[in-house]
Order: C-alpha cells, then structure tokens, then sequence
C-alpha cells in the first residue's frame, strides 16, 4: 500500500510516497481504506523536526485526520463498506493516517456526517476536536460572552460555529480584513484584527488558538485556554481567579460523533480551501505553509 513518510526532517522535500506494509489489526482495531485526510499545523512541525522530544521514530507515516471506508470492523458494531472519521494521536502513537490502510482502535472512531462528502469530512476530526473539547473545558453557558483569538483559522472556525450553536456570544479576533467577513458570517458579533478593540476585563473565557495571550480581556473569574503549545505556558492569572490551560486534544470516537451530528443539522459548515492527489503532496505543504487559508488543505487517496 501507499503511504506518505519522512525518513529524514526538513522542507516538504522530505516528503515520499512509498510502497509500506499493510498494518497489522490488533484486539480492538478497525482497518480502514483511507479516502482523504487533511495538513494540519502538527505535521508541519513534526516534518520540520520542530517537535523535539516525544517525536516518534523515523521513518515516519505522517498525519492525524482520516475519513475512509470501514474495510474490517474487527470486534466493533462498524460493518465494512461503513463511512467512518477518525483522528490519530500520530505523535503518541506513531500512528500515521496518510496511508492507504489504516488501523486504529474503535473508540476513535465515528460515523462520517452524511450531509458532506468525505472529502469534507476529513476536515473535520483534529481541528473539531481541538475545538469541542476546548469549549467543554471553558464550560460556558448560553449568553456568556466567548472571545476566540485566531476565529478564522481552522479550530477557531470551528469553535466560532460550536460557540454559536450553543447559544453563547462571541467575539472573534482574526489575522486580516478578509477574514472579519468569515467570522461575522459564521456567528461572531465583534470581528475585529485590531486586539486593541477588545474591551478589557469584558469575556468570561477567552478561546486563544495561536497564542495572542490576550489574557486582559479575560473578566477576573474567567477562563484561558490556549492551545498553542508551542507559545508556551498561559501567564498565570490566578490573582484575579483566572483558570487558564494549554489544552491538549484527545483521540475521542464519541466527540467526533457529536460533531458530526452537528454537521448532520447544519450547525457546522465545513471548508475546503483546495484538493491536492497523493503525489501533489509536497505542493500542498508548501501552499499549506503560505497561511491565509480559509478552508483546509485536504489530500484524497
Ligand atoms: N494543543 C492542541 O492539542 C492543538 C490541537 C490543534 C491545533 N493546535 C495548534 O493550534 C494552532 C492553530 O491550529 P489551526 O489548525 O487552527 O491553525 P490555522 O488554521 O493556521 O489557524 C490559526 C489562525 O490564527 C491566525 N493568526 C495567526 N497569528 C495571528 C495574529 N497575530 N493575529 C490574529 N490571528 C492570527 C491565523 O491567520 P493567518 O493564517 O492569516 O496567519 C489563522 O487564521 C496551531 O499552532 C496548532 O499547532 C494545537
């Protein structure tokens, strides 16, 4: 089978397609032909070496998201043939999901939505997951205020849709004019580039996707989330009863079935910013690594 791997860290010129071996079905595992998948910021980082300790060893099977086509459902209810969504923790488990096959445990996985292709689900498990299990950290009830910093970007646009379905008010900081139109359009009151215009002390949580660290917009007895791991630590606000966190998302079968319900009813629109084949993989790293994206990169099998 197919499958895209470094043996070595660096530019997208690292990058291979090359013949690997079918992976092996253990207890629990459900192997699945992968239809398509989607760049996220990890595997820029994991290709460049930017990880450091933790990163599994080379070479390596690249990538997290996965929608595909159940081939054995092992000792799990799913029938072959059945349209499936997964995210693999790749960096924990070395499990890599740009492959033609795909083995990975049942718990992480959930029925693709039907209202969309599958192209368009694969964009879908990493940064929904990020944004589901983020928001149920930040525990907000309908009508408190919500800022999302990076409200255009893949887990923020998400978040931004999430945080509307549910009933709150959100604010969204972007990087460009353009995207205020996105995050007005998709449920944020305030659209805004200028950080500045934020009015201090006025969000019970701040959702901080790229580590803008906003941390005085926070009303005291807030919530910070931050996800950008690499920006490091959020400042420590408990002198005003702040909790702040750098979540860490989980592989969670049953969150990727609540978000495809949400795509299912409509709540969530997804965006495809561009389509590249299996050998155009390279190209998609270098057009993935330009930003500005609205809409992921997607990669089909
Ligand atoms: N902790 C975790 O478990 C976890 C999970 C998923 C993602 N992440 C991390 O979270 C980050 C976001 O992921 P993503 O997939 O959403 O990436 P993304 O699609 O690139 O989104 C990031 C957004 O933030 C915007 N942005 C960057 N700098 C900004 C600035 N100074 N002011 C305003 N907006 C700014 C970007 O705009 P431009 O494109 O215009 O620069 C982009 O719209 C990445 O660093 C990723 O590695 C962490």
């Amino acid at each position: 089978m197919r499958a895209i791997r470094i043996a070595r860290f660096g530019g997208p010129e690292v990058l291979g397609v090359v013949d690997a071996p079918q992976p092996e079905q253990g207890a629990g595992d459900v192997l699945i032909r992968t239809v398509a998948t989607s760049i996220n910021p990890v595997d820029d980082k994991t290709r460049e070496g930017a990880i450091g300790k933790g990163t599994p060893p080379l070479p390596m099977t690249l990538g997290w998201d996965l929608a595909g086509i159940v081939v054995d459902g092992g000792s799990s209810d799913l029938r072959p043939g059945e349209r499936v969504i997964a995210m693999s923790h790749q960096l924990s488990t070395g499990r890599g999901t740009w492959a033609d096959l795909v083995v990975l445990p049942a718990h992480a996985l959930a029925p693709a939505p039907q209202a969309v292709s599958l192209v368009e689900a694969a964009t879908l498990p990493l940064p929904g997951l990020t944004a589901l299990q983020t928001l149920d950290w930040l525990s907000l009830s309908a009508g408190e205020r919500l800022l999302i910093a990076g409200a255009a970007g893949a887990v923020g646009g998400l978040a931004l849709q999430i945080a509307h379905a549910r009933g709150l008010q959100v604010d969204a900081l972007v990087s460009r004019d353009e995207h205020t139109r996105f995050a007005r359009t998709h449920g944020a009151e305030l659209a805004t580039t200028d950080r500045n215009a934020l009015q201090d002390r006025s969000y019970d949580a701040v959702f901080d996707t790229f580590g803008a660290f906003v941390t005085e917009a926070v009303a005291d007895g807030g919530r910070y989330a931050s996800i950008a791991t690499q920006a490091g630590p959020v400042p420590d606000l408990s002198s005003r009863d702040v909790r702040t966190t750098v979540n860490q998302v989980r592989e969670d079968g049953i969150g990727l079935g609540r978000l495809t319900k949400l795509v299912d009813r409509g709540s969530l629109r997804l965006r495809v910013h561009s389509a590249y084949g299996l050998h155009e993989i390279r190209t998609a790293h270098e057009r993935f690594a330009q930003g500005g994206l609205e809409g992921k990169i997607t990669v089909t099998f």
